[in-house]
């Protein structure tokens, strides 16, 4: 399984997540691999956030190393799944795909904790703050990994 983490500036959110999943992918020993992006260019090659970086070291995970890169069409040929922080970037990757094929890869990832939802993972600079959205990130990752493990 090949999963993509996606938020707009790949510096705040979907980090996180990558952290999350590579972690937890590396405990339970899986085959799994996951990177993250971003729909925008914002950030590009530049690290996390310091506030991401640090929320994940206080959890036992170094994300240091990763480096922001920019959502492409790419990615549906490359990823099993792509992994939307809100709805906001759902649609922007749906914007991109040209089959049902490629729609079928995009789910929202609170979609795992919170069905029928359409809930978004809030930017922690403005609503919650980085703890709250790394225990939003952290449980729906669960959720994910035991919907997809087979
Ligand atoms: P992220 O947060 O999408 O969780 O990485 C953001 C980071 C930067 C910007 C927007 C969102 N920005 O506009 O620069």
């Amino acid at each position: 399984m090949k999963i993509l983490m996606v938020c707009l500036g790949n510096i705040c959110r979907s980090p996180i997540a990558e952290g999350i999943m590579k972690k937890r992918i590396a405990d339970m020993g899986l085959d799994w691999t996951v990177d993250s992006a971003g729909t925008s260019s914002f950030h590009n090659g530049g690290p996390p956030h310091r506030d991401s970086q640090r929320i994940c070291k206080v959890h036992g995970i170094d994300i240091s190393d990763q480096r922001s890169m920019l959502f492409t069409a790419r990615a549906f040929d490359q990823y099993d799944l792509i992994i939307a922080m809100d709805d906001s970037n759902y649609q922007d990757i749906i914007r991109q795909t040209q089959s049902s094929e490629d729609r079928d890869k995009v789910k929202r990832l609170l979609d795992y904790s919170y069905p029928g939802q359409r809930r978004g993972v809030p930017d922690p600079y403005y609503e919650g703050g980085f703890d709250y959205v790394y225990d939003l990130i952290d449980q729906s990752c669960s959720r994910l990994i035991q919907t997809h493990y087979k």
